[in-house]
């Protein structure tokens, strides 16, 4: 199971055509994917304190969303807490099936290629596991080997990544379990960016993260993209980071994609004439979507 949660199986700086993948494909194609949660069998419904009594019907928290993230390209997915975007991430990684719709990595279907499709794709997830009694080290050395690194190479790129990612070297040495939630998050991010691969899926990278760890872990992400020419999905409620780090970015709300651009266009459709240097990004994002980011959807709007 955690080997499944990092989403990588076996290989390392995998060229898609060595998996059956088209190197020359778009990275990453969603057409129309949709996910619906509940509606099966519901015990809640038959017990009297159910809220409505009937319990809670199905919810379509993935909505008929549509998007391409080209080579090289940062895509940013910004919404408010409950808005589809980690079901979303599972989908693509292979984690979750997607009722409609269908998702290519590479040109390899996720659901047909499940298995060569994660050898193309690493996630950093909002809460990363680890052996939480083994150091950083020896987390980074075990994922490392599952992903096909050998030990010597492991050891050689470790410390580089924890030094840009700005963690002592001492806290590397420590059980996991003595390390901040942010710490561990840099962990998280380190064991994604050991390998080299083609396509990130990093949700909510800094989430937790205070003002600068989350500097050092934007510049890895931004170093890393112009070195490697990886392209990346990533989930943020904070949308300084998506205008710093994006190319392109999606405004989903309540499973669906309402708006999509480069943080400019999207600018220019609230400022209609004006100057888009005056209009504050949240504000571009609440005239967008008629919802404030820091605004629970849960409950909310997604069915
Ligand atoms: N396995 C599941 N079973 C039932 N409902 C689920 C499941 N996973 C997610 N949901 C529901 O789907 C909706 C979207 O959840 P999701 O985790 O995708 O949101 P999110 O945009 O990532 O939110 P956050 O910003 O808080 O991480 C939520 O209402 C959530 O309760
Ligand atoms: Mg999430």
């Amino acid at each position: 199971m955690v080997i499944l949660e990092t989403s990588r199986t076996d290989t390392r700086n995998v060229n898609p055509r060595r998996v059956g993948g088209d190197a020359r494909a778009t990275p990453l194609v969603a057409r129309g994917v949709s996910k619906t949660f509940g509606g099966g069998f519901n015990p809640g419904r038959l017990l009297p304190w159910s809220r409505d009594g009937k319990g809670e019907g199905p919810r379509r928290v993935v909505d008929g969303v549509s998007f391409e993230i080209r080579r090289g390209e940062i895509f940013g997915v910004i919404g408010a807490n409950g808005s589809g975007k980690s079901t979303l991430i599972r989908i693509i990684s292979t984690l979750l099936l997607p009722d409609e719709g269908g998702v290519t990595v590479f040109g390899l279907d996720v659901v047909k290629d499940a298995m060569a499709v994660r050898a193309l794709i690493n996630r950093v997830s909002a809460d990363p596991s680890f052996f939480k009694s083994m150091t950083a080290m020896e987390n980074l050395m075990f994922f490392g080997r599952v992903y096909g690194l050998t030990p010597p190479e492991i050891k050689e790129r470790t410390p580089e990544i924890l030094r840009r990612l700005g963690l002592e070297w001492a806290r590397a040495v420590e059980p996991m379990s003595h390390l901040s939630r942010g710490q561990q998050q840099k962990v998280a991010v380190a064991r994604a960016f050991l390998t080299s691969p083609v396509l990130m899926l990093l949700d909510e990278p800094t989430t937790g993260l205070d003002p600068r760890s989350k500097r050092d872990v934007q510049s890895f992400i931004s170093d890393v993209r112009r070195e490697h020419d990886a392209t990346i999905l990533l989930t943020t409620h904070d949308l300084d980071e998506a205008e710093l780090l994006c190319d392109r970015i999606a405004f989903i709300s309540g499973g669906r994609i309402v708006a999509e651009g480069t943080p400019l266009e999207l600018r220019r459709m609230v400022a209609k004439g004006g100057d888009v240097e005056q209009i504050d990004m949240e504000d571009v994002f609440m005239e967008i979507t008629g919802r404030d980011l820091a605004e629970d959807e849960e409950g909310g709007s997604g069915q």
